[in-house]
């Protein structure tokens, strides 16, 4: 039976919307009971990894939460888990603290050492493959994917180049624009020199993008900065609130008329695509209040409003399909991810706009109703990082022809 880290929370805007996954997710992992064996690891707000009994209740109130329609019950559960979640962020409490150790001989999770008790069983439960799933910083851009790749831990989802590409707007697209993929034209800048030149950066936004436009910064997610503007001093407003989330901003055309659609990718080199979700119409920006919170059904407050399959006709679905394989490639995905498009009404060309790596692409939904089942899809994907990690021993990380072209001198004496 292998062990399963199953690493959620962290230091991100979406903390709870990752509970929230990890909950649903844990759901999955207990269907392969005999398989696989979970621990989950919740990673609380300052940063700190804790497992126990009290990581497990967490998850165990959210999930009777989500399920529960009865509105006395519904409260009573929200109170213990706001009480349960400020329990976790004010210390260890009877959490232990945790950790994975980038050593990659040490394999298991390590102990705070400042707790002698701890330190004495320093080697806990070694993990045989790491689940992330945290939504955001710290843990879908890539940060998190560079501990597993240290300790050498396979891990469900795409890799660090992938996972940092995913999360930054500007890279994304400077990647759809070099793999000849459809984009909406934009222009980016850094905070800096907004600051230092605003006339200029506004000036040279004009040109290239023109009004009506959209600003976001280059990292966030779930609409979170982002804001429309139809003049000046619309763009001045909406950058000085871009840039409070990030140091470098993207100034988009705006497609009014647009449909929203997404799709899920699956697998390491030969992927396959689910259906087509079309995220339901909004005026606007689709803010994080629609897509997270204003759910009329609360139980699946986390969900946004969609059509699956998407309501499109079968030409731009293919299309949308074959696009978002060659996207995944472009990245140099594995595992999973959502491609998400937006297509112009009139003239139904479509756009990507990003790519959602793990857990932003998990999509439960989506797979389902593509006729792969939750636990399925998670046994797909614990399978996937195995055979991803078994690729990596057959690189090389130590080259003696290297070490033949290098003069051994000048290696010794940086003086020279
Ligand atoms: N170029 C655009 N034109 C019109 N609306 C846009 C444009 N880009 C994004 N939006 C709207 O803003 C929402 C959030 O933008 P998106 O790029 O998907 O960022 P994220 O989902 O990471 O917050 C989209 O779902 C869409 O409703
Ligand atoms: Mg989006």
């Amino acid at each position: 039976m292998k062990r399963v880290g199953l690493i959620f929370g962290s230091r991100s805007v979406e903390h709870e919307i990752s509970i929230t996954t990890a909950s649903k997710v844990y759901e999955a992992l207990r269907q392969l009971q005999g398989e696989y064996e979970t621990l989950p690891i919740y990673l609380n707000k300052a940063g700190a990894w804790l497992a126990g009994p009290a990581v497990d209740r967490l998850l165990a109130i959210e999930a009777e939460g989500r399920a529960c329609r009865e509105p006395a019950r519904r409260k009573a559960l929200q109170e213990q888990y706001k009480a349960q979640l400020e329990h976790l962020q004010r210390g260890t409490g009877e959490a232990a603290q945790r950790f994975l150790t980038p050593d990659p001989t040490v394999r298991g999770l390590s102990g705070n050492p400042e707790r002698a008790s701890w330190f004495k069983k320093t080697t806990g439960p070694p993990l045989d493959i790491a689940f992330p799933v945290i939504h955001g910083t710290h843990g879908e851009d890539g940060t998190l994917q560079g501990l597993f790749e240290l300790a050498d831990l396979p891990y469900v989802g795409p890799g660090v180049a992938a996972s940092a590409a995913g999360m930054d707007k500007i890279l994304s697209k400077l990647i759809f624009r070099g793999a000849g993929l459809p984009t909406v034209e934009a222009a980016w800048f850094s905070r800096r020199r907004w600051l230092a030149d605003q006339p200029a950066v506004v000036r040279e936004v004009e040109t290239r993008v023109g009004y009506p436009l959209v600003v976001k910064p280059a990292v966030a997610g779930s609409s979170v900065g982002i804001s429309r503007a139809a003049n000046a001093e619309e763009l001045v407003r909406a950058v000085g609130r871009a840039i409070q989330f990030s140091a470098r901003v993207l100034a988009e055309k705006a497609l009014d008329a647009r449909l929203e659609v997404q799709c899920a990718v699956l697998g390491n080199h030969e992927p396959v695509v689910s259906e087509c979700e079309e995220l339901t119409q909004s005026a606007g920006i689709v803010s994080f209040e629609e897509k997270y919170l204003k759910r009329p059904d609360a139980a699946d407050a986390d969900l946004a409003p969609s059509h699956i399959p998407a309501r499109i006709p079968e030409d731009l679905a293919r299309r949308a399909k074959a696009l978002a394989l060659d996207t995944f490639r472009a990245l140099d995905a594995r595992g999973i991810a959502r491609v998400d498009f937006l297509v112009d009404r009139a003239t139904l060309e479509p756009f990507v706009n990003e790519v959602n790596t793990l857990p932003g692409s998990l999509c439960l939904r989506l797979w389902e109703a593509s006729g792969i089942a939750p636990a399925a899809l998670v046994r797909r994907l614990l399978a996937l990082a195995v055979e991803a990690h078994e690729e990596k021993t057959r690189t090389r990380f130590e080259s003696r022809e290297g070490a033949g072209l290098v003069d051994r001198k000048h290696l010794m004496t940086p003086g020279k």
